[in-house]
This record gives structure tokens, C-alpha cells and sequence, in this order.
């Protein structure tokens, strides 16, 4: 019943990001890794190319790459919508929903009872979950839904879970769930019980809008040793305006999570990286932390010039710690699956490349303090990118349709983290562009929507030889 992928062939169409075949999409859910398989589920809409009554739409690749469209996971029932949350592989059956042979897979998401909001209630969004014992391919919902319910509190919801063991191997399940303005972390024997265990709030984090999506893990810093990390998307309130995702570095103790450098820390500082969370159960021997965002903002994802279906996911990333000026910092890396995804490769020693496609990857370094390049077509669509003293500047006012909304065309800043940076990664897909420097420790991710591809890249301020790779498509 996998629905037969076709040619997208539709103005703006991703080619190698992840779309939905058609109608609405944002943020992406859910995410586990279980026998070979990623899996990714998101928020969906399949009435309409309009946020409107939620659903889990889902997807499954090999490589994070090439996706499969599956039917939709995860229904709308009797207590609501169906929000964001997580999954993960409850691999002892703690759950009791699987067998030990075959253990289920358990997602974690928001109701949301749209009926209960209407008539003015505030504990409208309550915690449920599902279970799937054959791969992913079907859910069915846990029959004393909901788990966790709402203690009177009007924003409650995007509960992410993971399997916690403390230094003597003694393990829970940890809920990190986002509260109006805070994270708080519940745990749990067998993902039916929940009890609150703390809240995080720190006097100095950014609170321009509310926190939502959080995601808590452990990742070894460049010196080995073990910090915890905490994303926090939030709307408004991003450092380019409207929605964008904070994060936190510190400690955390199966009971609360104490951040240890105080600043406010943006895991990319383009417009376009929201509500991005991380895989669960990815296999030890691979060891990365994979992350994928929705590539949309909150302020005109509803009216961006799609039609067919509207919005795309980031390319997938690995995330891992580095420090900068003895404070520690998020690398968003671009996954070595992408390589796949290069078809033709030139080398120019021009400031000026004529280009031949516009699904594009292009490699620069860096030789000098300022830099510049410019990607533009004889339209006169552009789009710049410029590092002058501290800062980098993006601008696509100029860069294709963007009359749909007054904050589109605004410049974009970016501060350069006191960082030295020495190389350039930019993809360009049909209606995205993203800018990883030294392999992703500075990420700006943005969309663009483009009438004609770009035919040029001027350059200034990198180094004689400039790769571009020529990408394909993945559908
Ligand atoms: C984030 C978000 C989540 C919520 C979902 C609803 O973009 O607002 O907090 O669960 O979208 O679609």
C-alpha cells in the first residue's frame, strides 16, 4: 500500500529535501530508527495545502535520504487532533503492547480537543499514545488514552521520550514536554504511567514566544566528556523573527536538567529551521545524533507560493558538540549520505561560475576576514550572503516571489560566534538554500522562492578552486 512515488515536477517542488506528496505539512515527528528503517512521521493536514486538523503523515528511508511515502499513521479520535510528539523502540517491552520477540514501536503525541477549546476549557491538550507491531506499517491506539492528562494549563503538549540509565544501568522513560514557557520532564516504567519530576525555566533563555518541541540528549563534548542537550523551538521570539529553535548545554540527572553556560544559543540562524527534533534508537555503532527541522516559519508558512502541497523538511543533520571561546556550541553537520546524492562534479578557479543546474551543492574556503557571493539570474532574482566585521548578512529580498508576506524580505543577520571560518558548504534546491560554515558549526537555513533558477554565483573573498556538484533528484 505504499502510494507509487512520482516525478514532482510542480514550480518550487524540493528535489532532494523531504515533501509530502501533496496538501499541508510541519513539523516533523516521531522519529525512530528500528531493523534498517528511519522513520519519519509529521504534522499533516491531508485536507488541505492549510495548517488545519492534525494527523501523523509518514515517511521511511534507508539512508535519510530517498523516502517512501506511507499511508497516514496516526489519526484524529474522540480526544482530539493529533499534535507533535515522538517514538521510540520499546525493545524490552516495558509497555506490555508488543511481545519480548516483538516489540513494539510506541508513539508519544498531543491531543489537541480543537471542541474543548472552542467552549473555553483550558486543559485542551493531553498526552496519548500508539503502538505498532509490525514495522511502523500500522498503529493502533492504547485503549486508555490519554496518559498523561492536563493539570489546567492551555499550552501543554510536543512530548518527546527517550530511555534514560543512570550510572548503575537502572533505566526509565524521560518525557520532555513543552509547558507555555517552560520544559517539563515526566518519567515513566513502561510509557503508561507518567509522574512529574521538574521543571526547567531559566531566568536568562528566550521567551519572545512559546516553548514548544523540546528534545533532550547526551552527547560527548571534544574532550570526551558527557553533556546533555536541550532543543527548545520557539514562536516567536527567533533571532531573524518569528519561529526558531534555542538550545541549552549542561547536565542532567534523570530528574532535572540544569543548564551550565549562561546564553541564549540558536541551533541555525536562518529563518527557516523549525520545531527540528532527533532520532531515537539510532544503532551505538553509528552513534550519530540525527536531526531533521521543518524548513518553514510560522510567520508565512501558510501562504508561501505553493500549491500542490506546502512545505519541506530540512536536510538531515548530525548534530555534535564543539566549543568556541571555552563555551560549547551546537554543529549542525551535513550527514555523509548527502554525497549520494552528487551526479557531476567541476572544479572553477573563476570569481564568477556560470551554473548548469539548480539543484546545486558547492564547496568554497574561506581566504579572507569578509567574504561575499551572490547567486542571481538574468531576471534579476537574487539572493547574497556577506560576512563584514562580526556579522553575516543574508538577503533574499530580491530573491523570487516573496510579495506574500512583508517579514520575508527582510535581511537576516548572523554572528559569526568568534569562530574562524574556513569553509563554505551551500546546497541549493528549488526553493531552499542552506549555508553550512566549517561543516555546519555556523548554519543559516532558508527559503526562497525562485521563478527561474539562478545561472550565476559571483563570488568574493574564497579561495582558487571551487567545487560544484551537480545534484539529483530523489523521487
Ligand atoms: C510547532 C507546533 C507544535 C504543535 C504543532 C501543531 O510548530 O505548534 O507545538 O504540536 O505545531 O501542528
Amino acid at each position: 500500500n505504499i502510494i507509487e512515488v512520482k516525478k514532482y515536477g510542480e514550480p518550487f517542488r524540493s528535489q532532494f529535501h523531504f515533501t509530502p506528496e501533496a496538501n499541508w505539512m510541519n513539523d516533523p515527528n516521531g522519529m525512530v530508527y528500528y531493523e534498517g528503517e528511519y522513520h519519519l512521521f509529521y504534522q499533516y493536514h491531508p485536507e488541505g495545502n492549510t495548517w488545519g486538523p492534525m494527523h501523523w503523515g509518514h515517511a521511511i528511508s534507508t539512508d535519510l535520504i530517498h523516502w517512501d511515502h506511507q499511508p497516514i499513521a496516526i489519526f484524529p479520535d474522540e480526544h482530539g487532533t493529533i499534535f507533535s510528539g515522538s517514538a521510540v523502540a520499546d525493545i524490552n517491552n516495558t509497555s506490555g503492547l508488543g511481545t519480548k520477540e516483538n516489540p513494539p514501536l510506541v508513539a508519544i503525541y498531543t491531543y489537541h480537543d480543537a471542541e474543548a477549546e472552542k467552549s473555553g476549557e483550558v486543559d485542551f491538550q493531553t498526552q496519548g499514545i500508539a503502538f505498532s507491531i509490525d514495522k511502523g506499517r500500522t498503529w493502533e491506539k492504547y485503549a486508555e488514552n490519554p496518559v498523561l492528562k492536563n493539570p489546567g494549563i492551555k499550552d501543554f503538549r510536543d512530548p518527546k521520550v527517550d530511555w534514560y540509565e543512570d550510572k548503575d544501568g537502572k533505566g526509565k522513560w524521560i518525557m520532555s514536554l513543552a509547558v507555555k514557557d517552560k520544559i517539563s520532564f515526566y518519567s515513566s516504567p513502561d510509557l503508561l504511567d507518567w509522574s512529574y519530576e521538574s521543571d526547567f525555566q531559566p531566568s536568562w533563555g528566550a521567551y519572545g514566544g512559546v516553548w514548544e518541541c523540546p528534545d533532550l540528549f547526551k552527547l560527548k563534548n571534544e574532550s570526551g566528556e558527557e553533556k546533555w542537550v536541550l532543543l527548545v523551538s520557539i514562536n516567536p521570539g527567533g533571532p531573524n523573527g518569528g519561529s526558531a529553535t534555542q538550545y541549552f548545554v549542561g547536565d542532567f540527572d534523570g530528574k532535572s536538567f540544569h543548564a551550565e553556560e549562561q546564553e541564549v544559543k540558536w541551533i541555525d540562524y536562518g529563518a527557516d529551521n523549525y520545531a527540528g527534533v532527533t532520532w531515537s534508537n539510532v544503532p551505538k555503532e553509528d552513534g550519530r545524533r540525527l536531526f531533521i527541522g521543518w524548513m518553514s516559519n510560522w510567520d508565512y508558512a501558510n501562504i508561501v507560493p505553493t500549491e500542490v502541497w506546502r512545505s519541506a523538511m530540512t536536510l538531515p543533520r548530525s548534530l555534535e558538540l564543539f566549543q568556541s571561546n571555552q563555551k560549547h556550541y551546537l554543529a549542525s553537520r551535513p550527514i555523509q549520505e548527502t554525497q549520494g546524492l552528487r551526479v557531476q562534479k567541476k572544479e572553477s578557479n573563476e570569481d564568477t561560475i556560470d551554473l548548469v543546474s539548480d539543484l546545486l551543492e558547492i564547496e568554497l574556503n574561506i581566504v579572507s576576514e569578509d567574504f561575499d557571493l551572490e547567486f542571481s539570474n538574468e531576471f534579476g532574482e537574487k539572493v547574497t550572503l556577506k560576512k563584514q566585521g562580526n556579522s553575516l548578512y543574508f538577503d533574499r529580498s530580491e530573491s523570487g516571489l516573496t510579495d506574500f508576506n512583508e517579514s520575508f524580505k527582510k535581511m537576516h543577520t548572523a554572528p559569526d560566534l568568534g569562530l574562524e571560518l574556513k569553509n563554505l558548504q551551500v546546497f541549493v534546491d528549488k526553493s531552499s538554500i542552506e549555508f553550512f560554515f566549517n561543516e555546519g558549526e555556523l548554519v543559516l537555513t532558508e527559503i526562497i522562492f525562485p521563478e527561474n533558477p539562478y545561472t550565476q554565483l559571483k563570488t568574493k573573498g574564497f579561495g582558487e578552486v571551487k567545487k560544484i556538484h551537480v545534484l539529483k533528484s530523489i523521487w
